[in-house]
């Protein structure tokens, strides 16, 4: 009934008056991954960001005693020349299916003591600005759900503010933010007890206004839209988190989920999927994935392909897969399922799957708007798969709506992603101007 719920939220708050309730700090925060750094000849339009978070560093390496040691992916003098002079770089810890050494550290006043001063001393000896703390998610629902119950994590629902507090008590001056999800059956540990002291220990919070259909859902929905990104804004205000913590998230990737067979999706919400995560034991089937919006994944592959001398094929190389070897979505040669199944790059070598990139192109090529939620989406009969993601357009209208509310801070997943063309970045660049003067 979800999307039941979603559809009774109407999308009219452009002609609110402009709220001015929150003088606090405005925040542009961009995650910088370590899965693509750029450099300045990517020419980012990287002006007016306040905050950069470089991620991941493990969370079981503050766990321990002594604490194990972080290398940045990049030098962080590196990294600071791509920005305007005193943006903060922030380091983040954790994402997605890493949540070991945060239920470790929270376990006992001892252990949060020796987390927090863990990532205290990486900061100074390291050079960072800030602490993101990443943890997918406190109190269960994570990557590990099937493995470690959500029964298991119960005191986390306790645990975590005080972690989060000692965090900060121990990095002082330096901010701390959290990324938090923004589905409703996620939030376990923000609970109206709770939130209260979470948004005190914290200095804002980086709501994941995305990935808002997962491989759990069965049927398709948006997975980025204004109207679910204000249903999860809302859920935060309401349990009691101030406007001016609140940073809200873009994602600058689409995402794809196979539909079932013998439907025609005419609409965007509530077409049947196919099972996309295991029951048992909550893998994923490799029925549903993303795709950036980074250059390699809108350019036709060169003519001059090679052989791989390595394992190494597919978007943003020069090589193909020999011997018949299919290359897989992650650009590695091979002949096993994962290889020549789903998401396999047929211009690179054999594919038996469905051709990804092939109908991302056609999507954003055709990609429709739904005004009602805000959000674009495409299906693509051939392949059957269902497409979800953000323009510009609707970026702008994001902040617009949100600004009337008193939440001018927004933060993307991730800046690499945008290569292609910036556009995604740049509509944030001039809607924070905006949000600003609001
Ligand atoms: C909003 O702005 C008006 C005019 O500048 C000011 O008088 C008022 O105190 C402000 N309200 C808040 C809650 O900041
Ligand atoms: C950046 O700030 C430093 C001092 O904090 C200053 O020396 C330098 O000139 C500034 N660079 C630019 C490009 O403004
Ligand atoms: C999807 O269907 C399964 C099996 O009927 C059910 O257990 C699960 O709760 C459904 N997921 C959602 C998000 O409704
Ligand atoms: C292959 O073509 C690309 C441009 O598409 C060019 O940059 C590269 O140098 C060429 N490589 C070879 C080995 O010819």
């Amino acid at each position: 009934m979800r999307f039941l719920a979603l559809l009774g939220l109407a999308v009219t708050a452009t002609a609110a008056p402009c709220g001015n309730s929150t003088s606090g700090p405005q925040r542009y925060v961009l995650y910088y991954d370590q899965w693509r750094p750029i450099t300045a000849a990517d020419n980012a339009p990287t002006a007016g960001i306040t905050h950069v978070i470089m991620s991941f560093a493990s969370s079981s390496l503050f766990a321990s005693q002594p604490a194990g040691e972080y290398e940045p992916f990049q030098p962080l003098d590196e990294v600071r020349a791509l920005f305007d002079n005193g943006t903060k770089i922030c380091l983040a810890l954790g994402g997605w299916a890493d949540t070991a050494g945060f239920s470790e550290g929270a376990q006992t006043a001892e252990s949060r003591v020796r987390f927090a001063e863990n990532i205290a001393t990486t900061l100074d000896q390291l050079g960072y600005d800030c602490i993101d703390i990443d943890w997918e998610y406190p109190g269960g629902n994570g990557e590990d759900y099937k493995r470690i119950p959500n029964s298991d994590k119960v005191s986390e629902i306790e645990t975590y503010p005080l972690l989060l507090a000692e965090i900060k008590k121990a990095v002082g001056t330096k901010e701390l933010s959290i990324a938090v999800p923004a589905l409703e059956r996620d939030m376990i540990a923000y609970t109206a007890t709770q939130v209260p002291s979470i948004a005190k220990a914290v200095d804002f919070v980086n709501i994941m206004t995305y990935d808002l259909m997962t491989r759990r859902d069965n049927y398709t929905t948006h997975h980025t839209s204004v109207a679910g990104t204000l249903r999860a804004v809302d859920k935060y205000m309401e349990l009691g988190v101030p406007a001016d913590k609140i940073v809200f998230g873009i994602p600058f990737y689409a995402k794809w989920y196979t539909t079932q067979e013998g439907y025609t999706c005419e609409h965007p919400v509530g077409c049947p999927v196919e099972l996309l995560e295991n029951p048992v034991d909550g893998t994923d089937t490799g029925k549903s994935g993303s795709m950036t919006f980074e250059k390699a994944n809108f350019e036709a592959p060169p003519a001059n392909l090679t052989i791989s001398p390595d394992a190494a094929c597919g978007a943003g190389t020069l090589f193909k897969c020999g011997n018949g070897n299919c290359c897989s979505t992650s650009g590695f040669c091979g002949d096993t399922e994962a290889h020549c199944g789903t998401g396999c790059q047929s211009a690179y070598g054999r594919c038996e799957g469905t051709d990804i990139s092939g109908s991302f192109l056609t999507a954003i090529a055709q990609g429709r708007t739904d005004e009602v939620l805000g959000a674009q989406w495409y299906w693509d009969a051939a392949t059957r798969l269902f497409w979800s993601w953000d323009t510009p357009e609707l970026i702008t209208k994001k902040i617009d709506i949100l600004a009337a509310r008193g939440v001018r801070s927004l933060m993307a997943w991730s800046i690499g992603a945008d290569s292609n063309d910036w556009s995604h970045l740049r509509a944030m660049q001039a809607g924070f101007q905006n949000a600003r003067h609001h």
